[in-house]
């Protein structure tokens, strides 16, 4: 077998396309969606990250303003910009790019955002009304592998989903959406990570397997069934300087039915989500103006 090759680019630029139309409609109503982008510090991986939100955001007419603060900024300083972009109704939505500093506490700084201006999906209320099934912003990261599965006709509901990592931008949130009731979901999911004793035993068990470990060669065609999904999140750089995934893609790629490759999986579908999310939160501030 081999492996159809899932097109994140392709996939994220029709949801682009989409929240573009969703952006001309609320432009009719003399509203352009904004979006305040927080990076602090130099580091080099969150700066394209940074640049590539704000590029795709100018290309479907979302304002953005990017705010950027030094290494050393003090958690005092943090949180007044925090409550300035709270304050400032056109800005709909506000990313605060991870990592943060040693000295900047990243619960404070979620728990002082406007859940309302979330699009992250990050903050604490965010985060309980996720883990509730609640309505309310969802991480980018799994939203966009989810969209990435149900645009690619992959089954989810009542699939075998493992879910290698349990970080908090992706494995845990994507664990949890994925075994909820409802559509695109109502998966059996297993959440497996660093203490799991046999990884290949549950992987070898997985229809849909989302790797998002952050250590290239996670998973090797050994420990893959014949016919899996595979969706690999995470990118390391070699000392080579080449990208890859978490994943074995040649190997694997020979035994699954279908792959995200790294790079152009699931990266551009993480920006295309924030976009829509910004575009849900300018258009619900249309709706209930001053609520959030
Ligand atoms: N750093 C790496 N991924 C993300 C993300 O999705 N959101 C934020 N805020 N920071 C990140």
């Amino acid at each position: 077998m081999t492996a159809r090759i899932i097109d994140g680019k392709a996939i994220a630029a029709d949801v682009r396309s989409e929240v573009g139309e969703r952006v001309r409609a609320l432009a009719d109503g003399g509203v352009t969606p904004g979006l305040a982008a927080v990076l602090v510090g130099d580091d080099p991986a969150s700066r394209i990250y940074v640049a590539a939100k704000q590029k795709a955001c100018a290309e479907a007419g979302v304002a953005s303003v990017r705010l950027d603060l030094g290494a050393d900024v003090s958690q005092h300083a943090l949180l007044g910009e925090i409550e300035g972009l709270n304050a400032d109704a056109s800005v709909h939505g506000i990313l605060v790019q991870l990592p943060l500093p040693p000295q900047i506490d990243v619960l404070a700084i979620h728990e002082a955002m406007d859940p309302g201006k979330d699009v992250d999906g990050l903050t604490p209320v965010s985060v309980g009304r996720m883990v509730r099934g609640e309505s309310g912003f969802r991480p980018c990261t799994p939203l966009g592998i989810i969209e990435l599965l149900v645009r690619s006709n992959l089954t989810i509901e009542h699939a075998e989903v493992v879910v290698v990592g349990r970080g908090a931008l992706v494995g845990t949130p994507l664990a949890i959406m994925l075994s909820q009731k409802g559509p695109n979901a109502n998966a059996t999911v297993t959440l497996c990570h660093t203490g799991t004793r046999d990884l290949g035993a549950h992987t070898r068990r997985a229809e849909v397997l989302v790797v998002a470990a952050g250590r290239p060669g996670t998973v090797t065609a050994d420990m893959v069934t014949e016919g899996v999904v595979v969706v690999d999140v995470a990118v390391n750089r070699l000392e080579d300087g080449r990208l890859v995934g978490d994943v074995d893609f040649d190997g694997v790629s020979r035994v699954a039915r279908a792959i995200t490759p790294v790079p152009g999986g699931v990266g551009p579908m993480t920006v295309a989500m924030l976009l829509a999310n910004t575009v849900t939160a300018a258009e619900r501030s249309v709706a209930a103006p001053g609520s959030s």
